[in-house]
């Protein structure tokens, strides 16, 4: 096994709970994601977040982004700060850009949010356009883009802005298997970039999701009780299954994939 360490609490769900009047869509939801160390590697980590339909997915995502407010409980990041909006890079489905403006301007928009590149905007979009192919898109308005390159130019969008945590709503759904291959490896480009970087992503996609993972939640519900909860926490990592290529073709990936399968 890769020799890791996993460190300080880098994100924590507290208790959390969300009804609707009497409705209750989320229980006792309890998760902590830690800094995976590993030695001489710049090593993210990429938590996925499993569930059927209608479960409460994109609640959950909502909540731990800091767009919506919990019934019970709490999010905390870096050292035990409440969550707020704007804290995450949050990268809906439906990979939101201003169809007013060309690609270009609306990356500006975001740069230009980041202290941390002042003066080197300019520098850093182009260098971000070239890494995921989106040069030729850069004058372009939304509308005039694919839906991949959509996505592309959604994912910089929210790295400009320079959190170490980004959010995913269902990031593979509707890519043809090229183009899923390539956000693959995009994603996981990203997730080896800082040392920090933690992606969060919300998937159906139960075998893409544990092939870029170190870490899978599977939501659901438990007999006899309202609401939906962690039914279970995978680690990749503890069995092998982090970080390699070609990981679908082994046994011990696809007894997973049937693992998850049966407790959703
Ligand atoms: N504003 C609201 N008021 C009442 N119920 C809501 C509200 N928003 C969402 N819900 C309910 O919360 C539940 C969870 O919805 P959510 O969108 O989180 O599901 P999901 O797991 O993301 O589903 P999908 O995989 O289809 O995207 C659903 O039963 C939905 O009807
Ligand atoms: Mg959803």
């Amino acid at each position: 096994m890769t020799t890791h360490t996993k460190t300080n609490t880098l994100l924590s769900a507290n208790n959390i709970g969300l009804s609707y009047g009497e409705n209750i869509i989320l229980r006792d939801i309890n998760f902590c994601i830690k800094d995976i160390v590993r030695p001489g590697m710049q090593q993210g980590q990429v938590v996925s977040l499993i569930g059927r339909s209608g479960i409460g997915k994109t609640q959950l995502f909502k909540i731990l982004s800091g767009l919506q407010q919990p019934s019970n409980g709490t999010v905390t990041i870096h050292d035990n700060e409440q969550v707020k909006a704007g804290d995450m890079g949050v990268i809906f489905q439906n990979y939101y850009l201003f169809e007013w403006r060309t690609v270009y301007q609306s990356l500006l928009l975001a740069a230009v949010k980041n202290p941390l590149i002042k003066g080197k905007e300019k520098e850093m979009i182009e260098q971000y356009a070239q890494s995921f192919q989106l040069t030729d898109a850069l004058k372009k308005y939304p509308q005039q883009l694919s839906g991949g390159q959509r996505q592309r130019a959604s994912i910089i969008q929210q790295l400009l802005k320079g959190s170490n945590f980004l959010l995913l709503d269902e990031p593979f759904s509707g890519l043809d298997v090229c183009v899923l291959d390539k956000v693959t490896d995009l994603l996981l480009q990203v997730s080896t970039s800082d040392e920090l970087k933690t992606l969060i992503i919300v998937s159906h996609d139960i075998a893409t999701s544990v092939a870029i993972s170190d870490t899978v939640l599977i939501m659901g519900n438990e007999i006899g009780k309202p609401g939906a909860t962690i039914k279970k926490e995978i680690d990749l990592i503890e069995r092998d299954l982090a970080w390699k290529k070609d990981i679908k073709k082994e046994k011990a990936f696809t007894d997973t994939v049937e693992e998850i399968k049966r407790c959703l």
